[in-house]
């Protein structure tokens, strides 16, 4: 059986991870990155022989061709998993008070660099017939306060999702919201994360997404685990 191939950003910890652990161990090929090398290969340690990890930061276009080298040297791409993001300005402030600069760092992390990945290895997808996995956030639909920039680069991605579906027909794309988590980024959001579910659960979740391949669509992952 030819062995199927993931590209999973942010993966060195949190939900990333958690999903990496998921495929690795149902015999996936993975190609991984986070900005903190020391963290990325602690991380990729526990995922078996059959992972690349390729330290960076998306926004960078170097580093994104070096992860499309990744895919080219594995010898294609069935998933590609837009997962790694940044709440942008913290403390979460008001839009009355969000510097407008670190909005446009958010937006380069949370939307201009999945766009650029995707183009830089929708030949490989196109070649596997693949799929593309983007997490989001309740952040995009809902208004709640604080949460503008973050939602406006989550409902950004969203629609950058939604397009690329009907513009790329023999593809999946699914785009996700995962739902709290107790990860480092709720913490820093300033949010009780110790009350959340471990990422594993909305992993568990996103793993029956890529192996029952769905229509492309927008998912929540509370509903996913409710029809489990
Ligand atoms: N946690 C929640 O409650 C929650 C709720 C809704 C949606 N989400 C979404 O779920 C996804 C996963 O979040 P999480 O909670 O698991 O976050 P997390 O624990 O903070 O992990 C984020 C991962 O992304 C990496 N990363 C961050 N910025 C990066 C960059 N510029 N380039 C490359 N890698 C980068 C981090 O490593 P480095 O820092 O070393 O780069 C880390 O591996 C995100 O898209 C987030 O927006 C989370």
């Amino acid at each position: 059986m030819t062995r199927r191939t993931a590209l999973i950003t942010g993966a060195s910890r949190g939900l990333g991870l958690a999903l990496a652990r998921l495929l690795a161990r149902d015999g996936w090929q993975l190609v991984i990155d986070a900005r903190d090398g020391d963290a990325l290969a602690a991380g990729a340690a526990g995922l078996g022989d059959r992972v690349e990890a390729v330290a960076g930061d998306v926004a960078d276009p170097r580093h994104r061709a070096g992860l499309a080298r990744a895919v080219a040297a594995a010898g294609g791409l069935d998933l590609l998993v837009h997962n790694a993001s940044t709440l942008g300005t913290v403390p979460l402030p008001p839009l009355a008070d969000q510097p407008v600069d670190e909005l446009a760092d958010a937006f380069a992390v949370n939307v201009l660099a999945p766009l650029a990945l995707t183009q830089a290895v929708l030949p490989a997808l196109r070649a596997c017939g693949g799929s593309v996995l983007a997490i989001t956030s309740d952040a995009a639909t809902e208004a709640y306060p604080g949460w503008g920039g973050y939602g406006m680069t989550k409902a950004a991605l969203e629609q950058l999702s939604a397009v690329l579906a009907v513009e790329e027909p023999s593809l999946r794309v699914w785009w996700a919201d995962p739902g709290e988590m107790n990860t480092a980024m709720l913490r820093a959001a300033g949010e009780d994360a110790d009350s959340a579910p471990p990422p594993e659960h909305a992993a568990a979740a996103l793993l029956r997404l890529v192996s029952e391949r769905p229509p492309s669509g927008r998912h929540r992952v509370s509903d996913l685990a409710a029809s489990q």
